[in-house]
């Protein structure tokens, strides 16, 4: 991880723009290799994450990894990161103006991984990132493009621990990102 990550994320340690960092075990700030052609940006900590200090590390995370493998990547390539670097109480969804706090640190982020490609993972980040409103059952999968980088939002993998008949939809998708992954970057030559 580059030096300029591990002084941001100390910086963020410090944060106080929002009251989530109050009730947290840990920050989660992210996770991987930056700079990275891929990012996957996730809602928020879950029970596992806030413990243990790292993005998906709960049963959505182990779905996550398999999703990764099923295209051929490992976590240890890309950048993980969340809209929220604190756990929201009780699982609860982030509030928008706890989302807004926060974005000056996925901004940050963003600007050092310099991804081409930028995974939403769910419809919470999706509105976050791509647009407000976005819906995740009609416009899971498609590409938009936003400051010269492109994004795809797919089912978060809790949704599709909950809901298994979302996971063939999910796969035509992640098969799409492969696509344009190995068309596009590096990631498969390393
Ligand atoms: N769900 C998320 O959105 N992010 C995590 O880090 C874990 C679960």
């Amino acid at each position: 991880m580059s030096e300029e990550m591990k002084a941001l994320e100390a910086r963020c340690a410090l944060c106080g723009n929002c009251p989530l960092g109050a009730t947290r075990t840990r920050l989660v700030f992210g996770v991987g290799t930056a700079p990275s052609e891929l990012m996957l940006i996730g809602e928020g900590p879950g029970e596992q994450e806030d413990l243990q200090g790292e993005p998906f590390v709960g049963p959505a995370g182990k779905l996550l990894d398999d999703m990764l493998e099923m295209i051929g990547l490992k976590r240890s390539q890309i950048y993980i990161a969340n809209t929220v670097k604190c756990r929201p109480p009780m699982n609860r969804d982030p509030a928008e103006e706890e989302m807004t706090a926060c974005r000056p640190w996925l901004d940050e982020q963003i600007r050092l991984v310099r991804p081409k490609i930028i995974v939403c993972l769910g419809r919470i980040a999706a509105g976050e990132l791509i647009k407000k409103d976005f819906r995740i059952t009609r416009e899971h999968g498609q590409w938009f493009e936003k400051d010269g980088v492109r994004y795809m939002a797919v089912y978060h993998p809790s949704a599709l621990l909950r809901d298994v008949s979302k996971r063939p939809e999910t796969f035509a998708d992640l098969r799409e990102l492969r696509r344009v992954l190995r068309r596009d970057t590096t990631l498969y030559e390393q």
